[in-house]
């Protein structure tokens, strides 16, 4: 890396088909920069392991990912591409960080949130009548429970005065009755199934990017919020154990956030709502037939409003722009109905993933291509994380290095 180079960095879970929010939202920047820049792209799996997984699919789909990663344009010769578990630093780091990571920081996440939520909603969905009804009367039990623990201190509260000098049984009181509320709390995340993992989830993609002293992570705005604890990390770090993080910024990919088929979340892996970019052209016909339109337009005749129609969205990312200008107009005068709209898209997307496919395919006939990549990108990562993890080990004074440095070591 030359002195002008920065070290990108960014990385995909293996939990499912790569769609086009995956490809639009990150990896077409990818391809893009990983020609100027020292790029360093990594299939998650350490952090695929947070929600239920199985072990012996676990490879197969981080070879999956890989294989389609190389199919989406990413050329192992221009840049690195590795799986994270083959790295064992990361975890490590992972570690070391959870020591500057403030608790109040990872409480503020927002996916942890969403992903408990969705984790939760697939265990009631899953269970049979009587299991359901157990969650239910847990999670009812458990907020019961937290309404009572907050008329409890609401006295105290309402008596505390912050300007006056403190009383300090009162703090006391009120500090116990908010810790019975956290814990309260727990037993709610304990009733979702969210593992410690999950939660600590950001703090690992933190040592991801740190490790390689990227400065530049190309990624989807959903990130934006983890990047900012990213931020966080290396700052408390470098102020209590030298500057050896730099600061990282967000490189925004060709569209920030796309909906899924149902028109209303984000389009996600675990939420099956996507369009992979492996789908053969069939499947994206009939995925693209079942998306949600202007929820106000029933008939072919109403008048459209391209603005509020998530398939409109989609033609603006795959449909040349003189056929989307047309497209506009005819939707707008109630001339194109929703059924012809969304098999055009389905056509132009499906030109735009054909290379795609073509390329996934001679991977599959090839398999050694993509597995000698990995290996090869996991040797170079192996020895960059190794002599990050010296200066911290190092500056933290753990590690034999930092025993041999002590007045003890001599
Ligand atoms: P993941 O696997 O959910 O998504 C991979 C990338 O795709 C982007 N993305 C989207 N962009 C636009 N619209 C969508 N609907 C959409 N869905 C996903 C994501 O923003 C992401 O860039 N935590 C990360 C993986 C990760 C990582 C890292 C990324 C782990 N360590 C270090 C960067 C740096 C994730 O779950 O991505």
């Amino acid at each position: 890396m030359n002195g002008e180079q920065k070290r990108v960095f960014s990385g995909i879970q293996p939990s499912g088909d790569i769609h086009i929010g995956n490809y639009l939202g990150a990896i077409k920047k990818w391809v893009e920069i990983a020609t100027v820049h020292d790029a360093i792209y990594c299939i998650v799996d350490n952090h695929a392991i947070t929600v239920e997984f199985d072990p012996k699919s676990l490879p197969i789909r981080s070879f999956e990912a890989a294989r389609a990663v190389m199919a989406c344009g990413i050329n192992p010769e221009a840049c690195t591409l590795f799986v994270q578990s083959h790295v064992p630093e990361h975890t490590e780091l992972t570690w070391l960080f959870n020591s500057v990571t403030p608790l109040g920081s990872l409480f503020r996440m927002i996916q942890f949130k969403e992903k408990t939520r969705s984790a939760l909603r697939k265990a009631l969905s899953k269970k049979s009548g009587g299991a359901r009804a157990t969650i239910l009367h847990q999670i009812k039990g458990v907020a019961t429970t937290v309404l009572e623990n907050a008329a409890q201190i609401g006295p105290d509260l309402a008596a505390l005065d912050p300007t006056a000098d403190p009383n300090e049984d009162l703090v006391a009181r009120l500090n116990d009755g908010m810790g019975n509320i956290m814990q309260q709390l727990q037993v709610g995340l304990g009733v979702s199934n969210a593992s410690a993992g999950l939660f600590d989830y950001p703090v690992l993609q933190a040592a991801d990017i740190l490790l390689y002293k990227a400065g530049l992570v190309p990624v989807g705005e959903d990130q934006e919020q983890h990047l900012e604890l990213c931020r966080e990390i290396a700052e408390r770090f470098n102020r209590r154990f030298g500057n050896i993080f730099p600061a990282v910024a967000r490189i925004p990919g060709q569209a920030p956030r796309i909906l899924g088929l149902d028109g209303k979340q984000k389009m996600s892996k675990s939420l099956g709502n996507t369009i992979g970019v492996l789908d053969p052209p069939d499947m994206i016909e009939e995925k693209m037939a079942r998306a949600f339109t202007d929820p106000k337009r029933l008939r072919k005749t109403d008048p459209g409003r391209p603005e509020v129609c998530n398939v409109f969205t989609i033609h603006t990312y795959f449909t040349p722009k003189e056929i989307c200008a047309e497209i506009e107009t005819d939707c707008r005068a109630g001339k194109l109905g929703c059924f012809d709209c969304k098999k055009i898209a389905a056509k132009h997307i499906d030109v735009a993933l054909k290379p795609i496919r073509n390329r996934a395919k001679d991977l599959e006939a090839n398999p050694k291509r993509v597995i000698e990549a990995l290996d090869q990108g996991a040797e170079r990562c192996r020895k960059i994380a190794g002599q990050t993890m010296t200066e911290v080990r190092e500056a933290m004074g753990i590690g034999p290095g930092a025993l041999k440095k002590s007045s003890i070591g001599g």
